[in-house]
This record gives structure tokens, C-alpha cells and sequence, in this order.
């Protein structure tokens, strides 16, 4: 789970925020209403930062702990941003016997992020994929979808320079 050490500045639009509450508008009378109101809060917003939690929460009255508990238990629910440059580490078993975990380790170091979360300047977030089909080059980890392979912990340094 996230650690929230860290956290992204929220930078939410009055537009937006009309169409959230449009939303919950719409929806709020029909049973089992949170978890589409969420989504279509994710779909809105593009992650459902505690701002927006806190929004739905008070226009629907229901605790602010119910919500959060919800948007953590579920994997499709993204807390923070993506960062501009989007790097996922492969923790696949071809990848992960041969050192990803490391990979993925040294990252979080080195980003002093934990996984799912974004750095605060937006530029780099992180995560753990599953197989990209690419075990061959194991371990593999990718940046907006450029895979990188054969990787060691000391190649992690150079990867991230070519994003700064
Ligand atoms: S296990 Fe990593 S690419 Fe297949």
C-alpha cells in the first residue's frame, strides 16, 4: 500500500469539481451508488485523490473512512497521479528470479516514492507489473512504455538520467 509520505499537490478545476457533483447528483438515489460514483470520479479527475474522497463524502454523507477503505481495497482505484513519465517494474517469476525486486527497490530509493505513488514534482511515478511478454530481457522495467532489459541496480542511474 501506498505510504503517502509523499503527497502530489491536488490541482482540481471548478469545471471538474461541477462534474463530480453533477454526478453524484445523478447517481445518488440508486442503490449501491459509491463505488460508480468513485469511478466516474477516477474517469474525471484521472485519480481520486483524498480532495475528491472528501467531496463525495460530504454529498453523500457517508464517512470519509468508508471511502478511503474502498478506494485502497481496490487495485483500479489510483490514489495519486501518474507522473510524466511513467515507469513500471516487471514482477513477473521470469523477472523477479533474476533480480526486478532489486530493480524495483532501488527505484523507490532512489525516487524516494513508494510503489503506486508519484513523485511531488509529477515527473516520475512508479509501479509493479506483471509478464510484458518480454522475458527474454528479464529483468525489465519500462518509462511511458520503452522497455529496458538485462537491467542491474547500477544501470538505474543512467535510465533515469535520460529523463531529466
Ligand atoms: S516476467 Fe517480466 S517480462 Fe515476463
Amino acid at each position: 500500500m501506498a505510504s503517502n509520505k509523499k503527497t502530489v499537490p491536488f490541482y482540481g478545476t471548478e469545471e471538474q469539481k461541477e462534474q463530480l457533483l453533477k454526478v453524484i447528483q445523478e447517481l445518488r438515489d440508486e442503490k449501491g451508488c459509491l463505488m460508480p460514483i468513485m469511478q466516474k470520479a477516477q474517469e474525471i479527475y484521472g485519480y481520486l485523490p483524498i480532495e475528491v474522497q472528501k467531496i463525495i463524502s460530504d454529498e453523500l454523507n457517508v464517512p470519509l473512512e468508508k471511502i478511503y477503505g474502498v478506494a485502497t481495497f481496490y487495485s483500479w482505484f489510483n490514489l495519486n497521479p501518474k507522473g510524466k513519465y511513467e515507469i513500471s517494474v516487471c514482477l513477473g517469476t521470469a523477472c523477479y528470479v533474476k533480480g526486478s525486486g532489486d530493480i524495483y527497490n532501488k527505484l523507490m530509493e532512489k525516487l524516494d516514492i513508494a510503489g503506486g505513488e508519484c513523485t511531488p514534482d509529477g515527473k516520475f511515478s512508479l509501479d509493479a507489473c506483471r509478464c510484458v511478454g518480454a522475458c527474454g530481457l528479464a529483468p525489465v522495467m519500462m518509462v511511458n512504455g520503452e522497455v529496458y532489459g538485462r537491467l542491474t541496480v547500477d544501470d538505474i542511474d543512467g535510465v533515469l538520467e535520460k529523463y531529466n
